[in-house]
């Protein structure tokens, strides 16, 4: 039987979302109907209202989230009603060119639910990254669901879903980090954030955050930066090299997306060092800087789709690290809100007072 049930839409391009009735199928063949609980509010879900995503309206907003699973259906054993799950955007195919190679966190034919969910008039929704969870039900893939201890708090096991996780898996999984290294984080939003709390999971040494607004940098310190630069102060280049024995650090995150940070990234590293682009550049944006140098200083310059993530063998460890007391997931949540108050919490992320802001349902 079909669930009636409330979900937000981008109706339009640019227009405010809305809360309406969406149509969630009963769930096919690899498919498990998802009771959500609690949906990160991201900066890709303002991205696609905005139309900078495609023009496939309307959008069913929402991708960080954590839920019980309601109902499966043929076939799927992975996971069964009542399973606390954090939703996922990469249910890899196991048969691509990157998964047959054992590389599957870079699975090129990651796939959604089947079916679709629509508004009461048929019309098909297209849901945020695959999933579509700003919804009290929705349908994805069984492969979409990773099944974690219930203990963990929805509110904070969703994050895990998107931005944190990107965050955690540039330092630990594509850089990676290991014990000793010095780390700069250039822009300390959510997903510098977890980048530092993953250099310092990950035994990081040194770790400097790097901002323009002082605000950030205070968070950073309590997610474990050594040391913050305000870069509208201070040149970020010099004082990462000061604060790294004259030389750069050896592995530079960026995690905002634009060419002049990415260049303070580049030359903020040491020799031979790494750099992690997590940040999310826009079609316009271009680099220019010396080949030279990019052959000349060596290394290795990365970029981090998701943090590089697998989720059934990371989010289990990262929840139990969280339960353990060893990854303050919860200091993300910047507050807890209803299902219509999406509009305003997109508002507080533009101006920066929050981390995350987090629908419960
Ligand atoms: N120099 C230094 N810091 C900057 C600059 C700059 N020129 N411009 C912006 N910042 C800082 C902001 O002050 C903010 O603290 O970068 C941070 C960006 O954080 P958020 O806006 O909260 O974004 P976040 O959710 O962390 O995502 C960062 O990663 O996944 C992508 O799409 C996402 O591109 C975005 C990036
Ligand atoms: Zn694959
Ligand atoms: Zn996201």
């Amino acid at each position: 039987m079909t669930s009636r049930v409330r979900g937000v839409i981008a109706r339009s391009k640019g227009e405010p979302v809305e809360v309406t009735t969406v149509l969630v199928p009963d769930p096919g063949p690899g498919e498990a109907l998802v009771a959500v609980q609690a949906c990160g509010v991201c900066h890709t879900d303002l991205h696609y209202r905005e139309g900078g995503i495609g023009d496939d309206y309307p959008y069913l907003l929402g991708h960080e989230a954590a839920g019980v699973v309601e109902a499966v259906g043929d076939g799927v054993t992975s996971v069964a009603p009542g399973d606390f799950v954090i939703l996922n955007w990469r249910a890899v195919c196991g048969e691509c060119r990157a998964c047959r190679r054992g590389r599957p966190w870079y699975c090129f034919a990651t796939y959604n639910a089947q079916q679709k969910m629509t508004l009461e008039d048929g019309t098909v929704l297209s849901p945020a990254l695959g999933i579509g969870a700003f919804v009290d039900k929705t349908l994805v893939a069984a492969g979409q669901c990773t099944k974690v201890d219930p203990a963990v708090p929805p509110e904070v096991a969703g994050l895990l879903g998107c931005g944190v996780m990107a965050g955690l898996g540039a330092a630990i999984n594509t850089a990676p980090v290991t014990r000793g290294d010095s780390v700069a984080v250039i822009g300390c939003g959510g997903v510098g954030d977890a980048a530092i709390l993953g250099a310092r999971l990950a035994g990081a040494r040194t770790i400097i955050g790097v901002d323009i607004d002082p605000r950030k940098l205070e968070w950073a310190k309590q997610f474990g930066a050594t040391h913050v630069i305000n870069s509208r102060e201070t040149d970020p280049v010099e004082r990462i090299q000061e604060l790294t024995g004259g030389n750069g650090a050896d592995v530079v995150i960026e995690a905002i997306g634009r060419p002049e940070t990415y260049l303070q990234a580049f030359y903020g590293r040491d020799l031979a060092g790494t750099v992690v682009l997590v940040g999310v550049p826009t079609p316009d944006m271009r680099l220019e800087a010396p080949l030279l140098d990019l052959f000349g200083r060596g290394g290795a310059l990365k970029s981090s789709w998701y943090g590089d993530c697998l989720p059934e063998r990371d989010f289990p460890v990262l929840t139990d690290l969280y339960l353990q007391g060893r990854l303050p997931l919860d200091k993300f949540v910047s507050e807890t809100i209803a299902l219509d108050q999406v509009e305003p919490a997109f508002a507080k992320m533009e101006r920066g007072e929050v981390l995350r802001s987090v629908v419960k349902l």
